[in-house]
């Protein structure tokens, strides 16, 4: 493929920018790297992500496991225990959802290659490359990453659901409401906020018709899907967020570090 020269050339970091253009990518910078480092931690540990009704948002679905969540029962004898975290079974498909969404890509190509590091800023390379070579080319996976996304709200509601059941002395579920169980819910609001206001879903629901007149269900969905989408950078760092959050707050239960608010 050819490089296209850049029209203006300036060394890296040139610019004749005097605000503070640096904070945001190395805002993005220390959260994505916070983000990443905090999500392969939990993801590689097989405890303390469950906690009474309440199980963390890394770990969910979880598949194979020792808990009572575990959809297929505990890890069969012939998987060695030294090759199994249950999250690292699912994770990459929310994983690579994220990784690719428009608003990410923007964001970390800014903070972690500085590939512009903000408008008007000289950078690294002199040339153009665009997403064509590899690996840059996998990034448009986003568009069938987004359908196994949409299938983890439900799972996800479901899981926040099951926080709202708890056992009392006598073996009996009962109706109750914790602050895990507040959290899974925001947490749930956010990430299906984030999910349904993909460019991707906007595009597929009504983006590539030349009109919606006479279909009103494909243009309510529509203008739902575009009023989430005019906040998606927003959404995605907020439940970028709760879904960490929910996972150190289950931890930190779990590890007896706090006690769980039982507000219900
Ligand atoms: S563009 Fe961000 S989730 Fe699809």
């Amino acid at each position: 493929m050819t490089s296209a020269p850049l029209p203006i050339q300036r060394k890296f970091g040139e610019t004749l920018r005097r605000d503070l253009w640096w904070l945001p990518p190395l805002s993005v910078l220390a959260a994505f790297s916070a983000f990443l480092i905090y999500g392969t931690w939990s993801a590689l540990q097989s405890w303390g992500y469950t906690y009474g009704p309440y199980f963390s948002p890394f770990h969910a679905p979880e598949l194979w496991g020792p808990t009572q969540h575990a959809w297929f029962g505990p890890r069969p004898e012939w998987w060695p225990p030294i090759l199994f975290f249950p999250a690292l079974l699912i994770l990459p498909f929310p994983g690579l959802f994220r990784f690719s969404c428009y608003y990410y890509r923007g964001a970390y190509y800014k903070g972690f290659w500085a590939d512009p590091a903000a408008c008007a800023v000289g950078e690294p390379r002199t040339t153009y490359r665009g997403e064509r070579p590899f690996p840059n080319f996998l990034q448009n996976l986003h568009r069938y990453a987004m359908y196994i996304a949409i299938v983890f709200i439900p799972l996800l509601m479901y899981d926040a659901w099951l926080s709202l059941w708890w056992m009392d002395g006598g073996g009996v579920e009962r109706f109750g409401v914790g602050l895990g169980s507040v959290i899974m819910w925001v947490n749930v609001a956010l990430t299906a906020g984030y999910t349904f206001g993909c460019h991707s879903l906007r595009h597929v629901i009504g983006g590539y018709k030349d009109r919606l007149s006479g279909q009103p269900v494909r243009a309510a969905c529509y203008a739902g899907c575009s009023k989430l989408n005019g906040k998606h950078a927003t959404l995605a760092k907020a439940s970028m967020f709760t879904m960490a959050f929910t996972d150190i707050y289950i931890r930190m239960c779990a590890m007896g570090w706090i006690t769980d608010w039982r507000i219900i």
